[in-house]
């Protein structure tokens, strides 16, 4: 059995009177420790298996599962204690708390938390250990989702679920982001997987999973996956 294992999910909205099939039939694999892109246009449905993968979302068929876990069967309380301890979420806007620091917003996390990783020690790991007393609108857009990661890190999570993570970030800025979590995913052994449109950033993964309306259009392994810093676009 593979660590993530998504087979025939489906995921249809109601609005009014039109079903929007946002995810149609998905089907993939992902291993444990693996740096995994989820590529595709706008719409195709990358945010909703994102959103179901990290518990945030139910599925409307189909079975999601996750280190043994069929978390597509879960109820409302056992959703709650996955997204709580299995699931680290690293948003395109980060959404930091204003008028908490750095590293309260990392502690805030933690606190929730039955095995969380000291909060100085992820802050440190993603090169803030001089920026932990600022509160988010002292920090540049890097720096905040620097602290984004830490937070979704301190949580020692099974799986780092990052959608559009560079999306609000300047070229350099972006990739020195896609460098921490390529590095993340290396030293820590962590499965993390990363949402983008950005074909470009399919060169740093281990595994690719093509998603076009609604489906696993393709799924290609990296042998030799590019250093995110080497990466262009
Ligand atoms: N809550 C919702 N209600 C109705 N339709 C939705 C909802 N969420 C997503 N959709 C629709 O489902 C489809 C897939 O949306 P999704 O947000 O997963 O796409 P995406 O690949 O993340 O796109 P983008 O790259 O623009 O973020 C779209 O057609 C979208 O309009
Ligand atoms: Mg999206």
């Amino acid at each position: 059995m593979s660590f993530v294992e998504f087979t025939n999910v489906c995921k249809t909205y109601q609005m009014g009177d039109v079903e929007v099939r946002a995810v149609d039939g998905m089907n993939f694999t992902i291993e444990r420790g693996e740096l995994v892109v989820i590529v595709g246009p706008s719409g195709a449905g990358k945010t909703t298996v994102l959103n179901m993968l990290g518990g945030m979302d139910s599925a409307t068929s189909g079975t999601i599962m996750l280190d043994g876990t069929e978390v597509s069967a879960l109820g409302e309380l056992a959703l709650t204690k996955y997204r709580r301890h299995d699931i680290g979420f690293v948003f395109q806007f980060y959404n930091l708390v204003q008028n908490l620091t750095a590293l309260e917003n990392v502690e805030l996390a933690s606190q929730i938390c039955d095995n969380p990783l000291p909060a100085e020690e992820v802050l440190a790991q993603v090169g803030l250990e001089h920026r932990m007393d600022n509160f988010p609108a002292q920090l540049s857009g890097g720096e905040q989702q620097r602290v984004a990661i830490a937070r979704a890190l301190a949580k020692n999570p099974k799986l780092l679920l990052c959608d559009e993570p560079t999306g609000a970030l300047d070229y350099l800025t972006g990739k020195q982001i896609l460098k921490l979590l390529q590095d993340t995913c290396r030293s820590t052994g962590r499965t993390v997987a990363i949402v983008t449109h950005n074909t470009a950033f399919t060169q740093i993964a281990d595994r690719v999973i093509h998603v076009r309306e609604g489906r696993a259009d393709r799924v290609h392994i990296n042998a030799a996956p590019a250093d995110a810093l080497s990466v262009e676009w």
